[in-house]
């Protein structure tokens, strides 16, 4: 449920992992990258830190970064990729691992990802395999990553036969969310990130998605209502990934609306310019929504309720939404089969029998899969 009221302005809050051995905290909270050197040294004292980042980033962070760990008596080198999705491939992989061993990074240095959702994923995924693993830190510069992908260890690459097929969980050392750092994201990055935010009130908090009805707008400005939506977030992943790190029962509640997401990124080809990821969680969550209503799980009530939150704040949530159509039904339900959360052929789906009560729906038929979104392509 919903802890607490928002932080007072300027009040850094942690959240713990609590993972034994592999436990962490999130430090989040306006400037908290300040912190970043004195914090990151004493993991690893005197040692050395192959900062990877994508040349945007870089740009505006990177070396404020590196001379902020130099200070703080460590060594750090630079490793850049170019932006976008497109990074999370094996060429770029090859790289940042050669560009870590090139570094003389060694199994008590660090690897720090600086950057969105892909560099995260690409950087922990290179630390988790290079001298068979090397911990890292996670500073997630996008809203999406400070509230999901930076928490929790899943890391990996893309391949042609589906997003993040190829992977580790590899638990980061250190998570620092510093809610400025969203200040200079486009207006279609945050509401991307956003829809990650609504996706933790629409699983198990239905408390917290009637604060986000009520505060969307100040979440979107900077302040305390933005520090406690990623905070409230990260608690939410945080017990998730707690009772189950490696998705064998409930971290599957965090994939909602992923398995029409992944499909219709794969419609899309990935292309960023069409659909980015949290858009694409958007209208998987309000499809999840409808689909359950239409199966007699969920009130319609709550299902258009989802939808009208989601599209007051410019999110897409029907398939019509995706610029340039996105196919037919049929190429929609074969994408999801080769989703990795597909078990001997039956579709697994996160369902809902109300805002604030997901569950884990296995053995989804696809014919009824499919009927439902030949309906939503003919605007039902
Ligand atoms: N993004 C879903 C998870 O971390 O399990």
């Amino acid at each position: 449920m919903t802890q607490a009221k928002p932080a007072p302005s300027g009040a850094l809050q942690t959240v713990h992992v609590a993972l034994g051995a592999r436990a962490y905290d999130i430090v989040i909270g306006r400037g908290a990258l300040a912190e970043a050197g004195s914090r990151i040294a004493q993991l690893a004292p005197g040692g050395k830190a192959a900062i990877v980042t994508d040349a945007r980033v870089g740009a505006l962070y990177g070396q404020r970064l590196a001379d902020d760990l130099s200070r703080a008596g460590l060594r750090p080198t630079l490793v850049s990729v170019p932006p976008g999705e497109g990074s999370k491939s094996f060429p770029r992989l090859i790289e940042v691992c050669d560009a870590i061993l090139a570094a003389r990074i060694e199994r008590g240095d660090l690897v720090v990802a600086l950057g969105g959702g892909v560099i995260g994923d690409l950087a922990g995924f290179a630390a988790a395999i290079t001298r068979r693993g090397l911990r890292f830190v996670q500073i997630p510069t996008t809203l999406l990553a400070q509230v999901d992908s930076s928490v929790g260890g899943k890391t990996g690459i893309n391949s042609a036969h589906g997003k993040n097929l190829v992977g580790a969980f590899h638990q980061p050392s250190l998570v620092i969310a510093d809610t400025a750092l969203l200040d200079s994201l486009s207006e279609r990055e945050f509401r991307a990130g956003y829809a990650e935010v609504v996706k933790y009130g629409l699983i198990d908090d239905p408390a917290f998605f009637a604060w986000c009805e009520t505060n969307a707008e100040a979440i979107f400005g900077p302040g305390p209502a933005r520090d406690h939506a990623v905070a409230v977030s990260c608690r939410a992943k945080a017990a998730v990934v707690a009772r189950d790190e490696r998705e064998d029962g409930d971290r599957a509640l965090l994939n909602l609306g992923h398995t029409f997401a992944h499909a219709l990124e794969r419609a899309t080809g990935y292309d960023g310019s069409r659909l980015v990821h949290g858009e694409a969680v958007a209208i998987g969550m309000a499809l999840a929504f409808r689909f359950s209503a239409m199966q007699g799980l969920c009130p319609q009530e709550d299902a258009a309720r989802v939808g009208v939150h989601l599209a007051s704040l410019g999110l897409p949530t029907r398939l019509q939404d995706v610029p340039g159509g996105i196919g037919t039904a049929e190429t929609l339900v074969e994408a999801m089969a080769q989703d990795k959360k597909v078990k001997r052929g039956e579709l697994t789906f996160i369902l809902a029998r109300g805002i604030g009560r997901s569950f884990i729906a296995r053995g989804v038929a696809a014919a009824d899969v499919r009927d439902f979104l030949v309906g939503e392509l003919a605007g039902a």
